[in-house]
């Protein structure tokens, strides 16, 4: 794409990259009035990322164009964001936006989410508003429950429906094999499947000693996602993946929040390698990728 097809008015452009996140932690607490759920998650952000380019363009509202093709459509949580930009600054956007996908959409790792969350930091930035983090962050969480952790990352709990937020300081860092799995599950699909039950033997209330765990070992024992039953029971395809993981070693293998990624920690680089080139070789149709964590922010360059 040329910088003139971008440039349409000659305004500034600017691009952002969206790291994703992966639960380490993941307790629910119970179904609420209004058909969210209470939740406590300690969260990371990891380094797989979406990328966003934003120009200003002389009128026409807000364009997105998107790597894939089916993301396009104005329901985008990148078109969402803009318009609650624009709702909260009381002025009307003339913004295109290009995203290149690398999350797996319905992945469990907020792809969407931090996609929303870079385009208001790129519309704050571009139209010079001035807006502080926490008040992009109160916009984002009107977008969407997984919005405000993306302006707490490396790392944070979240609680409530998601829209409570304290970042954390987390001692471990290291590598994070992610078993990505073709099949998309949806958030609300698998609220919609947890029962009370699934919770009650699982562990919880481990964030903080999460937080405070040095070595891979030492954090994978404390790791737990209180929603994985529900995914396994809305995709077949998810607990296949995860028996696969098993059988290749991964004893403490983790569904990543209401999605369909799994993913395992280690220490040493060259182990995690190791297990991505034997899922890989297997030809399940799983994708195998090790990524660097915890990263956090990613910054805005003009271009
Ligand atoms: O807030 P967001 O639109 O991302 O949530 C998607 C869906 O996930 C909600 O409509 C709801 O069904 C479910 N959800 C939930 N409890 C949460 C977060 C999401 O039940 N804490």
């Amino acid at each position: 794409m040329t910088d003139s097809a971008l440039h349409p008015a000659g305004g500034p452009v600017a691009t952002a990259s969206a790291y994703s996140k992966i639960n380490l932690t993941l307790d629910v607490f119970g179904r609420r009035d209004d058909g969210y759920h209470n939740l406590r998650s300690l969260v990371i952000g990891v380094d797989l990322a979406d990328h966003l380019r934003c120009a200003i363009t002389s009128d026409g509202g807000v364009k997105l164009r998107c790597s894939e093709a089916t993301l396009a459509g104005s329901v985008n949580l990148v078109v969402r964001a803009a318009a609650a930009f624009g709702r909260h600054c009381g002025r009307r956007l003339d913004l295109r936006i290009d995203l290149e996908k690398r999350i797996p959409v319905g992945g469990g790792m907020g792809g969407g989410s931090s996609d929303a969350a870079a385009t208001l930091r790129l519309c704050n930035h571009l139209l010079s508003a001035g807006l502080d983090r926490s008040t992009l962050s109160t916009i984002g969480a009107g977008v969407g429950s997984d919005v405000p952790l993306f302006f707490h990352l490396p790392a944070a709990v979240i609680a409530g429906r998601g829209e409570s937020v304290e970042p954390v300081a987390l001692k471990w860092s290291g590598w994070v094999l992610l078993a990505i799995c073709s099949e998309a599950v949806s958030t609300a699909d698998v609220y919609r499947a947890w029962r009370p039950a699934d919770s009650k033997s699982m562990l919880r209330g481990l964030d903080a000693e999460a937080a405070a765990a040095t070595t891979a070992d030492e954090l994978s024992a404390m790791l737990s996602n209180h929603l994985e039953p529900a995914v396994f029971r809305v995709s077949q395809a998810v607990e296949g993946a995860y028996e696969t993981l098993r059988r290749l070693g991964c004893s403490t293998v983790r569904v990543s929040g209401a999605g369909s990624t799994l993913y395992q920690l280690f220490d040493e680089r060259d182990a995690a390698c190791r297990v991505a080139g034997e899922i890989e070789r297997l030809g399940t149709g799983i994708r195998a990728l090790v990524v660097a964590a915890p990263v956090g922010e990613s910054p805005i360059v003009e271009t």
